[in-house]
């Protein structure tokens, strides 16, 4: 069984994340999601609108997420491969480059992102809706 990892916030979850998650599990048999929780948001200035317990529920929902894990901190990611017998490591392509580390234990793919969505881009847009 081919063992695929990916990682996100996955805040307001949308059609760009189900593209990411449905090509990431399209690589492999399995798909684990590592899912920042809210104090790593914090340590990355993210704040998400969903708390990390609604986007896991969220997430559990989507056909394409097998196993939903927590992501706490920048260097966990070495022992998540290592544990969950991870064959590729998959990121939309804004992270190019920065997880190149990980192929000395498994393959690394960056995958384009879907052009013209984001959560920050909802929040901006439904904050200046509300505004109006
Ligand atoms: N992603 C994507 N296409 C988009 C938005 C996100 O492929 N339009 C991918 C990211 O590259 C990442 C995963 O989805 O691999 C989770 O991204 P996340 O940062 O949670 O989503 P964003 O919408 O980019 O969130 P934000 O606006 O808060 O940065």
């Amino acid at each position: 069984m081919k063992k695929v990892l990916t990682y996100g916030t996955f805040d307001l979850l949308h059609r760009g994340h189900i593209q990411l998650l449905k090509r990431a599990r399209d690589l492999g048999d399995h798909l684990t999601v590592g899912l920042s929780s809210d104090e790593f948001n914090v340590l990355k200035n993210k704040k998400s609108y969903y708390s990390f317990e609604h986007r896991k529920v969220i997430l559990e929902a989507v056909r394409y997420v097998d196993i939903v894990i927590p992501e706490m901190n920048w260097d966990q990611k070495i022992n998540d491969v290592l544990q969950n017998n991870i064959d590729i490591f998959v990121m939309g392509d804004d992270w190019e480059g920065h997880f190149d580390f990980l192929q000395e234990y498994c393959e690394v793919i960056y995958l384009p992102r879907t052009v013209g969505v984001s959560s920050t881009k909802i929040k901006n847009e439904l904050f200046s809706v509300n505004n109006d």
